[in-house]
């Protein structure tokens, strides 16, 4: 039910790096990884870049929101120096650049559609033409497992990336499964349920499970919690703690 690997990088490096930016993946490769979770939306002149919100001023120095700038223009700004000194100039990566480097260096992905509000079908859209591009040749030849995952907690932009990439698997982000989740999952084709540790029973992922779907959590740092999840038989998670809960975590 996944054929991906079961522990992931969240937001590139996790919290040893500047989030969901190259230094990232280069900690996360210096850890041994080889499979990240990242967040993807759209800059004003809907080219696709990588970014968590919607705004800048956490991660990324400046004001106002992504959709205020054209791609090119975020690309220049520094989204390292929120994290350390060490990574002044650290550019918000573009997702075509940021994806072709984790398919260079072997790095799976699990591609997180983040659109800003309003912004869903064409967010859903673009990042799912430019994957699937990116991974044609793979697609036709049926090695899934090396395709990325799309994944996202808009049922609208997952809607509009089957409708263009229909053979691109999706999973469907859901931080707490609600009544009717697994109808709704299905109404996007989706081959697995991504959700919050937190809300998750043994039972839900026995259900989760018993209808089919791989199960994914979000976000584990602790391992004795990652063992617990495990046990319930979650089959893969992404972490911060990349230096706490390794690539091969409980195998
Ligand atoms: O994709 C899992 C997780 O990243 C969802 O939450 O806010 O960290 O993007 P967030
Ligand atoms: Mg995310």
């Amino acid at each position: 039910m996944w054929p991906y690997p079961r522990i992931l990088s969240h937001r590139g490096g996790g919290t040893l790096a500047p989030e969901n930016t190259v230094a990232g993946l280069r900690r996360a490769m210096d850890h041994g990884f080889r499979a990240v979770e990242f967040d993807v939306m759209l800059a004003r002149d809907g080219v696709p870049v990588v970014m968590h919100d919607p705004y800048l001023g956490r991660t990324v120095s400046g004001a106002g929101h992504v959709f205020d700038y054209d791609a090119a223009e975020l690309a220049g700004m520094d989204a390292g120096s929120s994290f350390g000194a060490d990574y002044r100039g650290e550019p918000v990566p573009l997702f075509v650049e940021f994806a072709q480097y984790c398919k260079a260096h072997g790095i799976w992905m699990n591609i997180e559609i983040k659109p800003a509000r309003g912004f869903d079908v064409e967010t859903g859209e673009t990042v799912a033409r430019l994957a699937r591009a990116m991974f044609a040749d793979e697609l036709a030849a049926g090695a899934l497992a090396r395709a990325p995952l799309l994944s996202s907690f808009s049922l609208a932009a997952l809607t509009a990336a089957q409708r263009v990439a229909p053979d691109l698997p999706r999973a469907c982000l859901m931080s707490e499964l609600p009544p009717g989740w697994e109808p709704l999952a299905r109404s996007v084709g989706a081959i697995a349920i991504h959700t919050n540790h937190k809300h998750l029973t043994p039972e839900l992922a026995q259900a989760v499970r018993d209808a089919g779907f791989g199960l994914f959590c979000y976000t584990v740092n602790e391992p004795q919690r990652a063992m617990q999840l495990l046990a319930w038989g979650v089959e893969a998670f992404c972490t911060d703690r990349i230096d706490l809960i390794g690539p091969d975590f409980g195998s």
